[in-house]
Order: C-alpha cells, then structure tokens, then sequence
C-alpha cells in the first residue's frame, strides 16, 4: 500500500512540474493531490509550499525558491557544452566567493527571516568540489539555515578523502555523469577521463548513501546508454537518476548545441524564477542560473544588502517582462533555447517521433 501511494504521488508529481512547465491550468491542484496521496512525499510538500506563496509587508517574497552560489568560478572541467572554460566566458570571474561575502549571503536570508523552499546549490559556473572551502561553507550554512535543502553539485573529479565530512552535513550530491562509456565520457566532459573519475563516483556513492541525486544532460551522443547509466547509479545506491534536457546555456554560438540537442525550442521562463537568486562568486547576482556570459545582472551583493537585492527595481522590472511575454528585450532570454522537459523525457519524445 505504501509503495501503492509513493508511485501514484510521485506520477502525479511528475504531472504537475510538466502542467506548470507548459503554463497550463491545474497544475496547483495536481501538487495538492500528489502530497495528499503520500504525505511522506517531502518533494510534493516542497512543491505546494512554493506554489501557494503569502506577500509580506516588507516588499520581500514570502520565501525564496531556488538559490545558486558560485562558490568557485573554476572548473576542473570543460564539458562540451557548457560554456564555462571557452573563450566567450574569458571574461568571467574564476576565483572562490570570499568567505566574508559568502557569510554576508546567507546571513541576509537568515535575519530576512526567509527561507529557501527546494534547496541551494553550491556551484553554479564552476565545481562545487572544486572550492577549497565547500567543508567550512556547508558548516556554515546548516548552522544558520538548518532547515534549508543543501546540494553540492559536482562532476565528482574532484573528490577526496576529506569531503567525506561533507556527509552530515549535505542533503544531496548533484552529480553529473555523461556517459559512462569511455569514449563518449571523454568527449563529451573534456578534459575529464572516465578511467580516473569513475572510482571518484564510486568513492561519492560509497560515502554518501541516499544522496546522490545524478543529473545526465541528455544528449544525441549518450542516447543509447541512459537506462545502463541509470541501473549503474541505481546499483550503487543513489537516490535518482535525473535525464535533464540539453540547454543551449545561452551561447553565442549554437552550432555544437544544435549537433547535440534532440528537438530545441525557445525557453520562455514565467516571473517566478525572480524568487530564485543566482549570486556569483564576486556577488554579482544574475537573474539565471543559465546565464554564463553574465549579461543580465540584476544586483550586486558586495554593495547592497541581501533585502535591496531582493527587492530591487531591476528584478522587477525583469518580472515584468517576463509576465508580459517579452523576452526578446532580454538577451539571454530571447536566445535561451533548449529540449522539453516532458513528464518521462526523453523516453516518451522517442516513443512519439
Ligand atoms: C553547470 S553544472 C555546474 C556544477 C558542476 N560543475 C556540475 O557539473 O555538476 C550544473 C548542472 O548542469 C547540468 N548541465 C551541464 N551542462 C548542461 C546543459 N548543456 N544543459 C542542461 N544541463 C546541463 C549538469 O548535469 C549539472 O547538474
Ligand atoms: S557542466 Fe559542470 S562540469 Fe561541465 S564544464 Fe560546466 S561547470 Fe564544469
């Protein structure tokens, strides 16, 4: 019976994230009957906290959905598609968050009273693993914000013994795995190589049991091997296996995208990704965590405080826009494409082409 309730929430979860991906009525009541049907269902729960927000007075949202930190503007890799490493984001800030900034970051939320309702991200254009102080942070942050769903994400590389601590500490390792068949792993996560990352996974899966949530951008080349990733990951112990649609992350040039992607179309964000904050790890806040150029900062936290950034005309008026449908004045909007996220993507894209 137990398991009965956990599918059928977790199928109309699955509903709900893909009505409100497309903007269509009824998704609200779907997160209603997904927490319903299984109450230990804590996604679900999350999902209706956050579709059912309360105004305060103070100009503040009620909570904040999603936040990302550039712990570290480095990464150890230089994945194909990812514009982190290539000469378009030369520009771009490679160094660690200072920790007095990154103190200030989540003291604002703290004494904002807000909270954050599904989870921050340590890594954003760079490696969460990467940052020599992902250990002191994540202290940090569990001490301050003890409610909030912590993920460090990673491509694993850099593992070693000492994160192990990471364990009491993280609610989840966001791993991102390609392929895991050599040739394809080192194509597509250069300069990376499978032979010696794979006993990284390993060592990730082994020490954080229940945790890893692995993401497989989905992609032309590693097509073929996702049910075989899945049941590799799955074996070992994680948590869920997630096959994300490819982003074009808002490059200049989308010849490499195109090549890889299986059926792109533009990616027209509602309003509500202006309760998300996307802070970089020189306190530029951006308006998405898609955003890699950096083209459309909407604050700056080494001048302002966490409320200003929150409650700022720019972050308005990018509501605005957004409500309004007009994300060609933007443009990292008005060239944002990527795949659909549909509820069983891309299986059920396949089945119907
Ligand atoms: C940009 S990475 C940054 C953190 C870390 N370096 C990592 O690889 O997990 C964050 C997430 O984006 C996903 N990702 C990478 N490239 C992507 C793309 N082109 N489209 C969609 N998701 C992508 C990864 O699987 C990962 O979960
Ligand atoms: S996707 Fe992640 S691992 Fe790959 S280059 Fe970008 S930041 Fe690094």
């Amino acid at each position: 019976m137990t398991m009965l309730r956990a599918r059928v929430s977790d199928h109309l979860l699955r509903a709900a994230r893909y009505q409100r991906h497309r903007d269509r009525f009824g998704w609200r009541p779907l997160f209603q009957l997904a927490a319903l049907a299984d109450p230990a269902n804590g996604e679900a729960a999350r999902e209706l906290r956050r579709s059912v927000p309360v105004p305060r007075a103070d100009g503040l949202p009620a909570a904040l959905r999603f936040m990302a930190i550039g712990t570290t503007g480095t990464c150890n890799a230089s994945c194909i598609h990812c514009p982190t490493g290539k000469a378009e984001t030369a520009h771009v800030p490679r160094g660690e968050m200072p920790m007095e900034l990154f103190r200030k970051l989540i003291d604002g939320i703290a004494e904002a009273g807000l909270t954050v309702t599904d989870q921050i991200s340590f890594g954003l254009f760079g490696d969460g693993l990467v940052d020599r102080q992902v250990i002191e942070r994540a202290r940090y942050l569990k001490e301050r914000l003890p409610e909030v769903q912590l993920s460090v994400n990673t491509n694993g590389a850099a593992y070693a013994p000492r994160h192990a601590e990471l364990a009491g500490l993280v609610d989840v390792v966001g791993l991102h795995c390609e392929s895991l068949v050599e040739e394809t792993y080192n194509l597509l996560m250069q300069p990376l190589r499978l032979a010696r990352v794979k006993p990284k996974l390993e060592a990730i899966l082994r020490d954080f049991p229940g945790k890893v949530h692995v993401s497989v951008p989905v992609s032309r080349r590693n097509l073929g091997e996702l049910e075989a990733i899945r049941a590799w990951f799955m074996e070992r112990g994680a948590q869920c296996v997630v096959f994300d649609p490819l982003s074009n992350r808002c490059a200049e040039d989308q010849t490499l995208f195109d090549s890889l992607a299986l059926a792109p179309a533009p990616v027209r964000c509602g309003p509500d990704i202006t309760n998300d904050l996307i802070v970089d790890c020189d306190g530029l806040v951006l308006a998405c965590c898609q955003d890699f150029r950096r083209l459309e900062p909407v604050g700056n936290l080494l001048h302002e405080s966490v409320a200003d950034t929150l409650r700022s005309a720019s972050r308005a008026a990018l509501n605005a826009v957004l409500a309004e449908g007009r994300h060609c004045e933007k443009t990292t909007c008005g060239g944002c494409r990527g795949d659909m996220r549909t509820p069983d993507f891309p299986f059920d894209q396949l089945a119907a082409a």
